[in-house]
């Protein structure tokens, strides 16, 4: 059963002038100067945007296309959400209950909760009940302008559970017109059958490396892999051993870096050329110096940080100054961040971590897409690129950030149809 799923191929095509759309600085990149406060156009044709520029200057070829009026609204990049865990079984609002009564996350994790509670519910569930749990969540997101999605694997912890989460990824893509990119992240946590087995951190790491990507790999499920590395997960060393395995694969890699300690695993990543390192709470001047000298991404997670309460703020005035570019995500997940709005984590991102709103409206688009290897087709409005544009209802684009909660009802054109009003 594919559950309730509207099938999103129904959706109207894009294919058109788009005219009177008010560009955002940076987000947009036109073939022909738009002069600044005027109004442009963005011609999609064959699902891709072909044209972008002022309104009187219409390449006569596209003259007789159907013309749709943006009727001056605020446009931007599709929205593009670079690290979630969005399939999954059950929810932990027990554990919620247990931080409210004091109990750390770190404590709740040695306590038998944490990630392998998560484990234990998705083991349990079938592909078909994984996507229609996950179908909602990605329906709240998307009808926010999210047009690409990261989905990490990392709560089945078993090559069979594993593989589920992802299928389960792929086909929410498919089955919702959307851009996933799938991350393997079965060094997420050590699985309930290896915990308290001495050595058996080293068993479950060969286990990954040797058979679960391979496997997965080899599959064509794995579009990255990523790592937990903290006290509570895997060690630099093991770490990096899944990264060789990774590059043996030739698959990229990223990493959930220094979330609760400094464990070095940001300058590690970047060592290995890293599309991201996520959370990074404390990160040092070393790992920021091989991120910028790497290219890696920065990505801030605040809903994580504030469902933590966290008081240790990532290193934000630094990573500006070396320029590491910076991307803000959900992190959804059912543990530390059960956020479904990027919007909200925008808006977090300025207020918890003193974002501009400029650096966070980059952050969830331009920027994250580079954390996910889609800078060339996903993120910016430009030639070439698959059409996936959101007019919002805003007088002007520093609400996007502003409002907390207010589900703007937008017109979103992704993979080059129309969804919304
Ligand atoms: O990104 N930090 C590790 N992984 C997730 C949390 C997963 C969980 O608690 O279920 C994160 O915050
Ligand atoms: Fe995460």
């Amino acid at each position: 059963q594919q559950s309730a799923v509207p099938p999103t191929s129904s959706a109207p095509s894009a294919d058109g002038v788009w005219t009177h759309l008010r560009p955002v600085a940076a987000l947009w990149s036109a073939d022909v100067p738009v002069p600044e406060g005027a109004l442009a156009c963005v011609v999609v044709q064959g699902g891709a945007v072909q044209w972008v520029g002022p309104q009187a200057q219409v390449p006569a070829a596209f003259a007789g296309l159907p013309r749709f009026d943006g009727k001056g609204a605020i446009t931007t990049p599709g929205l593009v959400d670079c690290h979630t865990h969005l399939v999954y079984g059950g929810q932990r609002a027990n554990e919620f209950a247990m931080r409210l009564a004091g109990a750390t996350y770190e404590e709740v994790a040695k306590a038998g909760g944490g990630i392998v509670s998560s484990v234990r519910a998705t083991r349990e569930a079938g592909e078909d009940e994984l996507f229609a749990l996950a179908a909602p969540r990605l329906q709240a997101l998307l009808a926010e302008g999210v047009c690409a999605i990261e989905i990490k694997s990392g709560y089945g912890l078993a090559l069979e559970h594993e593989r589920k989460q992802l299928r389960v990824a792929r086909r929410l893509g498919e089955a919702f017109g959307v851009t996933v990119r799938t991350t393997f992240l079965g060094a997420h946590a050590l699985p309930p059958e290896y915990a308290g087995k001495p050595g058996g951190s080293q068993d479950y790491t060969d286990l990954v490396c040797n058979e679960m990507l391979p496997a997965l790999a080899a599959e064509g499920l794995v579009n990255a892999v990523d790592v937990f590395c903290e006290r509570i997960a895997f060690t630099l060393a093991e770490t990096e051993q899944v990264f060789q395995a990774a590059r043996k694969l030739g698959i990229p890699v990223k990493l959930h870096a220094e979330q609760l300690s400094d464990m070095g695993g940001s300058a590690l990543a970047a060592r290995y050329g890293a599309l991201s390192c996520d959370h990074i709470e404390h990160l040092s001047a070393d790992g920021i110096a091989a991120m910028k000298a790497a290219g890696t991404v920065a990505v801030l997670l605040p809903g994580a940080y504030y469902t933590l309460r966290d008081t240790h703020l990532p290193p934000i005035a630094a990573l500006r100054a070396a320029g590491v570019p910076m991307a803000v995500s959900t992190d959804h997940n059912p543990g530390t961040s059960p956020a479904l709005s990027l919007l909200l984590m925008a808006n977090m991102a300025c207020t918890l971590f003193r974002l501009t709103v400029p650096e966070a409206l980059a952050g969830i688009t331009t920027h994250a897409a580079r954390a996910l290897g889609l800078q060339s087709t996903h993120g910016l409005i430009a030639s070439g690129r698959s059409a996936n544009f959101v007019l919002w209802p805003v007088g002007e684009a520093a609400e996007l950030a502003y409002w907390l909660g207010q589900k703007p009802t937008c017109t979103i054109v992704r993979q080059g149809r129309i969804h919304g009003v």
